[in-house]
């Protein structure tokens, strides 16, 4: 049996515990595996390599991805879905392994509706991928933006400043959700919940009345002030309207792509190799057209389908928790 393994879309810490734990696994179940290079494009125009014990020997803790990774959409290039189909077949693969958020799994599942024999692993910082209940590389994600919230902890009390912090989620408000309840913010802004700017400065200048000189907002970044406005740039609007309404100055931090580097947490090493081993034994079940999912504490699959579809929205309980810490 010959498995291609690749990963697709934004790349996230844990991609290489994943890899690791296919290969071991696979090895173990007699299969050779073969990285496909960039997510999707290394099967639009071929580019592979064995992976081998050696390959991925050391890399359990290393950020990023050895196999590189892509947003390629086949679907969209000239015959690129025919094209990933002929390679499959010309490389003398039996089944293809991929690792991805939203993006990768509504490509996944085209192609197992095409007949690949396919298996996927869910990842994203931004843990919106539905049919699971966790992805690996949120718990990194929000440990960073966690850690950065707590040291503009002080230096916002240092100088009586108002902080706006933007963390990743373009659609979704889960990492800001998690890491602002973590650091203490006194508002959280996420896509999820409609807000008003009067009422962030009301919160505001109530914790500044009741005696604290200082305030951090998180806001994660898909937050648009309206509906008509285009995405980016809301921690600096955000920033300019809370200055000139409350007259307490403000400053902006935009963590960005900090929040996809480094070292995974452990949390996120275990999840992963859970992931990657349940995924190699699906392939040796042919359990196709499937992915590796957390439901509970519990590894299972559930049809690609059930990924491909929607966003898994911020929990209103806990955003409501939150709220009760809010001004
Ligand atoms: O991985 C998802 C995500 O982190 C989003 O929150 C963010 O908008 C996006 O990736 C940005 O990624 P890139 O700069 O690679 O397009």
């Amino acid at each position: 049996m010959r498995v291609g393994l690749l990963t697709g879309g934004g790349d996230c810490p844990g991609l290489n515990a994943v890899i690791r734990a296919v290969v071991r696994r696979s090895l173990q179940h007699g299969f050779e595996v073969l990285g496909i290079k960039k997510g999707w494009l290394g099967l639009v125009t071929p580019e592979v390599r064995p992976l081998t014990l050696d390959a991925v020997s050391g890399i359990l803790h290393v950020g990023g991805t050895i196999l590189a990774t892509s947003r390629c959409n086949p679907f969209k290039l000239d015959h690129g879905a025919e094209r990933v189909l002929e390679h499959f077949s010309a490389l003398g693969l039996d089944a293809v392994i991929a690792v991805g958020g939203e993006g990768t799994m509504r490509k996944a599942h085209r192609f197992a509706t095409l007949g690949m024999p396919l298996v996927g692993v869910p990842k994203t910082i931004d843990n919106d991928l539905p049919g699971t209940d966790a992805t690996f590389g949120f718990d990194t994600a929000v440990a960073i933006a966690t850690e950065a919230i707590d040291r503009l902890h002080s230096t916002a009390e240092a100088h009586n400043r108002v902080m706006v912090v933007e963390v990743m989620g373009r659609d979704v408000g889960w990492i800001a959700t998690y890491a602002g309840l973590a650091g203490g913010a006194d508002v959280i802004l996420i896509p999820e919940v409609p807000w008003d700017i009067e009422e962030v400065c009301r919160l505001i200048k109530r914790r500044h009345w009741r005696g604290k000189t200082f305030s951090i907002v998180v806001v994660a970044e898909g937050v648009r002030f309206s509906e008509e406005d285009e995405p980016g740039g809301i921690a600096h609007r955000l920033a300019r309207e809370i200055e000139t309404r409350t007259q307490f100055e403000t400053r902006v931090t935009v963590l960005g792509h900090i929040q996809r580097g480094g070292s995974p947490t452990a949390y996120d090493r275990i999840l992963a190799t859970r992931f990657g081993i349940y995924a190699a034994d699906m392939v040796q079940r042919g359990e196709f057209g499937r992915m590796a999912a957390l439901r509970g504490r519990e590894v299972i699959s559930v049809p690609l389908e059930e990924a491909a579809t929607g966003l898994k929205k911020v929990d209103r309980d806990l955003y409501a928790i939150a709220q009760v810490f809010f001004g």
